[in-house]
């Protein structure tokens, strides 16, 4: 397995620190390199939007620590992330991708078809709402990832925290906001609405959360 050569995303790391971590952390594989210079080709800047190397592979260590065998992806783009997830989960596993954009997803499709994934994959296009909603009441996620649109990420915490079991994790990106969190001025809708989410979810006795500052800042929420 090659180490990595850094396509990290840690705005809140120092360089030589981030570098030096990169080193010493599993590099991503063929098909991972492969599929961030697909979206890099046919998304442009949008390929930004991909999470770095370490926070897939963090996701992909904690799905298969946890024996998680149910998991959600809220955005998932050209699958970049889903395909972590899917590698933690195992041949046995289910991930309910929800996104709304047909030209990114079908470049994930094609990834999960070369990774050998795409059995234990499942695409559902539409407002991740309205897919959360028509999903059962019940318990029926071990592990769950929210990356899309910001506003909607109180809703999407809403929805899939009853849905989890009790151990169960979900991990929400950019919970930093490029650091604009920070502070009480008036903010953007983006960043009113994950500045009271974080305020919400450490406050909320049904969690433990810790929040770290890899990439644009990932909550790690554990539903007691
Ligand atoms: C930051 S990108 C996801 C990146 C992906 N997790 C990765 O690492 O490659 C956000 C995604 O959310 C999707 N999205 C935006 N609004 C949405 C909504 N209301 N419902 C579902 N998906 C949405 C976008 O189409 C986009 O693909």
């Amino acid at each position: 397995m090659p180490q990595s050569t850094s396509r990290r995303r840690n705005e809140f790391i120092d360089g030589p620190i981030d570098s030096y971590c990169a080193a010493h952390s599993t590099g991503p594989d063929e098909l991972q390199i492969d599929l961030q210079r697909v979206t890099r080709e046919k998304t442009g800047e949008a390929a930004g939007m991909q999470v770095g190397d370490d926070q897939a592979l963090l996701m992909e260590i904690l799905v298969r620590a946890m024996g998680a065998t149910r998991a959600i992806e809220i955005g998932t783009f050209t699958g970049f992330s889903a395909l972590a997830i899917a590698k933690g989960l195992g041949p046995n596993g289910h991930l309910l991708c929800c996104d709304v954009n047909e030209e990114w997803t079908n470049i994930a499709r094609e990834a999960w078809n070369d990774a050998g994934v795409s059995e234990r994959i499942e695409l559902r296009i539409g407002p991740a709402l309205d897919t959360l909603r028509a999903l059962p009441v019940g318990v029926q996620f071990d592990f769950a990832f929210i990356d899309a649109d910001k506003p909607g990420y109180p809703n999407y915490y809403d929805e899939i925290l009853p849905r989890l079991r009790p151990g169960g994790l979900v991990l929400l990106d950019n919970t930093l906001q490029g650091g604009r969190v920070i502070g009480a001025e008036k903010a953007s809708e983006e960043v009113s609405a994950i500045r009271s989410l974080n305020d919400f979810i450490v406050n909320d006795a049904r969690v433990r959360v810790v929040q770290l500052p890899l990439g644009d800042g990932l909550s790690c929420v554990q539903k007691l």
